[in-house]
């Protein structure tokens, strides 16, 4: 167990301590101090195990050639879920805060094989088709909208008003929502990653995602959700319904934290100034020590193997330390010799993220925005008295609470050049009797 013959000495707080059991990724220690973890848990070797949740085991690989090794061996480590042995003998109930991230849905994320790969054609040609001029325009303009909203208070909570709202508005964008559809969408979408009503939120969500496919197989437009439907893999119905529903899900909470933690490197980091190249650095830095997806890959072995020092059973789930894997010290050395973007904070392998380049662009065009507005943004607290949202899976902080000096955004210069906002072929531009949060940005966009 113990790799270098030295007793791991689990961090302060820590259950695991003294007790020889399974450490604990899900408290509050863990997410002030992941770190200290991953420093605790290398001492078990390439892999140790954990708990996600109260009763739910899994092995945690925390080496970075240990994980490639896993992300990139399709024929032993499998994705779909419905393999997982502890939650089909009901050791892990639907009910568990985890199973929204690791129970099975049919989409390109927990499929194998020929099925994965058709599924995920689909989803990389379509994000592909994505023109980037147009997605820094509508970036931008959402952007002076979400600043229009705080900007003459001189103060904002940067991840609630800004860092969360923005993926959602830019992916309504991107996928062509019409107003009232957009609407359900940002409430659905929200309402599952604040664990407020969510099953509500999730019955909201996939209503609305249906009504979409069913809008955009009348009318297509030129959107993601129209090329997904016109895409050579001929999806179903409700193949179409589940890959969006992953798209905005795998995208919004993880895009949200990347933007939330580079501005917090920012922010709390003296040798990065505000221009354009920088904010790139500083989201390299970001993704190399700080990654959104912090622990995931959930993987299942096909057969019982003898991996990285565990004895793994068929079935067991086994989850890649992106976070500890990119800070370890065998790659030090590879990251110091200029290999800048070998991390794994977008994973590898055939299920790494399909959208990181949209995902890199939008994170920058949002930050470069944001210090345009307020170029003298600053925190409006103490760094060590941010805190960071609890779980295994994300490096998520709370809030940013920032202050600037307070401003009118110039509303004419957002829009000079935008695409019309996403309506549905023949809707009207403008309707002023709109309530939810997309409806009042195309009010706002049309005004
Ligand atoms: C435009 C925003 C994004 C979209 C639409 C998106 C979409 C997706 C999709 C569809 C997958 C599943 C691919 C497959 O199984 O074949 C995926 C995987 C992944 N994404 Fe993204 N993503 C976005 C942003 C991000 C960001 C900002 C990060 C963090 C830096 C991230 C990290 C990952 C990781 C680590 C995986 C692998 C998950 C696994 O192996 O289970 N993604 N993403």
């Amino acid at each position: 167990m113990d790799a270098d013959d030295t007793t791991p000495v689990p961090p302060p707080g820590c259950p695991a301590h003294g007790s020889g059991g399974r450490v604990p990724l899900y408290g509050p220690e863990f997410a002030a101090d992941p770190q200290a973890y991953y420093g605790f848990l290398r001492h078990y070797g390439p892999a140790a195990p954990v708990e996600l949740a109260p009763g739910v085991e899994a092995t945690l690989v925390t080496d970075y050639a240990t994980a490639l090794q896993l992300l990139q061996d399709s024929g032993t480590f499998r994705k779909d879920a419905r393999r997982w042995r502890a939650f089909n003998e009901g050791k892990v109930g639907p009910d568990s805060p985890v199973a929204p991230l690791l129970a099975y849905r049919p989409n390109c994320m927990f499929a194998d094989g020929a099925d994965h790969l058709r599924l995920r054609q689909a989803v990389t040609d379509s994000m592909a088709r994505v023109d980037t001029r147009r997605l820094s325009r509508s970036t931008e303009q959402i952007s002076g909208y979400l600043i229009s909203q705080f900007g003459a208070r001189g103060s904002a909570d940067l991840l609630g008003d800004y860092a969360k709202q923005l993926p959602l508005f830019v992916f309504n964008e991107l996928f062509g929502c019409p107003a009232d559809i957009g609407d359900r969408v940002l409430f659905g979408i929200s309402g599952m990653f604040d664990g407020v009503n969510a099953d509500k939120a999730t019955a909201v969500l996939f209503q609305a995602v249906g009504e979409l496919v069913a809008l955009k197989r009348s009318r297509p437009g030129d959107d993601v959700t129209s090329w997904l439907m016109q895409h050579q893999a001929q999806l179903t119905d409700e193949e179409m319904v589940h890959q969006l529903a992953l798209l905005l899900g795998a995208g919004a909470e993880p895009l949200r934290n990347l933007i939330g933690n580079t501005l917090h490197r920012l922010l709390t980091h003296d040798r990065y100034a505000r221009e354009g190249g920088l904010i790139d650095e500083a989201l390299d830095d970001t993704l190399w020590e700080n990654p959104p997806m912090s622990n995931y890959a959930p993987h299942y072995p096909a057969t019982d193997v003898e991996f990285a020092g565990q004895h793994l059973q068929a079935g067991d789930l086994v989850l890649v330390s992106f976070a500890a894997a990119n800070t370890g010290p065998a790659l030090q050395a590879t990251r110091q010799a200029g290999s800048n973007r070998a991390h794994l904070a977008w994973s590898a392998g055939p299920h790494a993220c399909p959208s990181k380049e949209p995902a890199r662009h939008i994170t920058v065009s949002a930050i470069e925005n944001l210090f345009n507005h307020l170029p003298d943004l600053r925190l409006a607290v103490p760094e060590d008295s941010l805190s960071w949202r609890r779980g295994p899976f994300h490096r998520a902080l709370a809030a940013l609470p920032a202050r600037f000096t307070p401003v009118q955004p110039d509303r004419g210069a957002d829009r000079a050049e935008g695409p019309a906002p996403a309506e549905a072929p023949g809707e009207p531009a403008r309707r002023p009797e709109r309530v939810g949060r997309w409806s009042q940005f195309l009010n706002w966009l049309t005004r």
